[in-house]
């Protein structure tokens, strides 16, 4: 089905000056990029977002990082889009992530691993929210 999934271009990737390479590995892939913006989160706005990992080691951590420079903030639609930008992504951890992925490529660590990808509709759903408004979704 042709669904939307939320995207995040980090800082690592940013500051690396990747947001087109990334870009291009989605677009290749068969998704389009129907909403875009680069914006600098404030430690509180990253930590809204990642409020599920509230009780990890790693939540202070990567609330720092998500707020340490500008990322990308994306909407990538397509057939598949979750599961297809995943599998572009590739794993979490770089040292897993197989050839050819985004995070194999570009990653530099299990935390500052270039992208964000949505990991179910719902997600989908909620992410999107948190920084899009309709009228900025342009199909
Ligand atoms: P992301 O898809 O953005 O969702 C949660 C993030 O937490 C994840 O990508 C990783 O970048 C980060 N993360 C996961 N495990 C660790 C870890 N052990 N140390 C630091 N960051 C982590």
């Amino acid at each position: 089905a042709l669904e939307r999934t939320f995207s995040i271009i980090k800082p690592d990737a940013t500051r690396r000056n990747l947001t087109g390479k990334i870009n291009a590995k989605f677009e290749e892939a068969g998704l389009r990029i129907v909403a875009q913006k680069r914006i600098h989160m404030t430690k509180e706005q990253a930590g809204k977002f990642y409020e599920v990992h509230a009780e990890r080691p790693f939540y202070d951590e990567l609330c720092e990082f998500m707020s340490s420079a500008p990322v990308v903030v994306q909407v990538l639609e397509g057939e598949n889009a979750i599961a297809k930008n995943r599998e572009v992504m590739g794993a979490t951890n770089p040292a897993d992530a197989a050839a050819g992925t985004i995070r194999a490529e570009f990653a530099e660590s299990v935390g500052e691993n270039s992208v964000h990808g949505s990991d179910a509709p719902e997600t989908a759903a909620v992410e999107i929210a948190y920084f899009f408004s309709g009228i900025e979704l342009v199909g």
